[in-house]
């Protein structure tokens, strides 16, 4: 395999081995989070321990951080390698914008981290939400946008914000009964874009050719379904097709 179609998978394996993995560990925890205050608010007794509610935010500040971080690789790979311009054929200006963005993005989701005032988580995940459109703007990155209800690109981007926010408000959570609703409904949004992720991105890996066949496949008309045919290249193959080879062949010659 190509170093660069390499390159190519490392989104969609860190996507399929660690951070679908966390969604469903996170999913379950969140819950028996629920059943636990639902049970203990209606008198019962639970049998659910109370550490299911600290797991789920443990592990749910994993899956943030890894969902941004995944989306970050898919966006770096888009902009570099796939068509066109490729980030080393861009003017320089850009190729120093593109490269302060993703710096930027990178540093306003650690400092969005470390925020304990509300001012500055406010102004970190908004920092980072716009990294994350600026760079998901940049040529190279394919968005679908005449179907982007089927896009990869707008449920990623969508879902990695809806991450931003969980960690943004995850103090108001334990504050406001408000904002926990409002947690359980993005959240449980993000849950369907996560299996929307599972499906478009396979179906985007299926779309994606090898490096060494890219010359030949971006070439096909893809609204016709049709290819340009080279005769030359392809004579071995019509002959067999109609059995002239097998006909010169000294086996045919009974
Ligand atoms: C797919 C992802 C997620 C889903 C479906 C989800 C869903 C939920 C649900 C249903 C609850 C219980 C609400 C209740 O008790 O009424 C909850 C609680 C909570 N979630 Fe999430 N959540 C997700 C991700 C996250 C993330 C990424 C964070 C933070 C980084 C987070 C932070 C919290 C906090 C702080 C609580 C309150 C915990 C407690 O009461 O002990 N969640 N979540
Ligand atoms: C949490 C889940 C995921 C998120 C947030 C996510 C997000 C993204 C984003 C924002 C892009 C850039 C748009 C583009 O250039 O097309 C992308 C690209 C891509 N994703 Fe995903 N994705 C996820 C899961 C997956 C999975 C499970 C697969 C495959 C099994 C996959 C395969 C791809 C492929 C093939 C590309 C295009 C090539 C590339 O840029 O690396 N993704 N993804």
């Amino acid at each position: 395999m190509d170093p660069k179609d390499l390159l190519g998978i490392i989104h969609p394996f860190l996507a399929v081995a660690f951070v679908f993995p966390m969604v469903g560990i996170v999913v379950n925890m969140a819950w028996q989070t629920r059943q636990r205050r639902l049970q203990l608010e209606s008198g019962e007794k639970s049998k659910i321990p109370p550490i299911v509610g600290r797991e789920h935010v443990k592990i749910g500040r994993w899956l943030a951080g890894s969902v941004v971080g995944i989306t970050l690789i898919a966006l770096a790979y888009a902009i570099t390698f796939l068509p066109d311009p490729k980030l080393y054929e861009q003017p320089p200006l850009q190729i120093v914008f593109i490269l302060f963005m993703f710096a930027a993005t990178i540093a306003s989701v650690y400092f969005l981290y470390q925020a304990r005032e509300l001012t500055w988580r406010v102004v970190f995940s908004v920092l980072s939400t716009v990294g994350l459109v600026i760079l998901g703007a940049q040529d190279g990155v394919y968005r679908r946008t005449d179907e982007w209800y089927i896009s990869h690109f707008y449920f990623g981007i969508a879902v990695a914000i809806l991450m931003v926010f969980s960690v943004a408000i995850l103090p108001e959570i334990y504050r406001d009964k408000r904002w926990r609703i409002a947690h359980l409904v993005l959240n449980t949004l993000a849950g369907l874009l996560f299996v929307a992720q599972g499906f478009t991105g396979a179906r985007d890996l299926l779309e994606i050719p090898l490096y060494w066949q890219k010359q030949y496949i971006y070439k096909c008309d893809w609204e016709e379904r049709t290819c340009p045919f080279e005769l030359q290249s392809s004579q071995p193959q019509i002959e067999n097709l109609l059995g002239l080879e097998a006909r010169n062949h000294p086996n045919f010659q009974n």
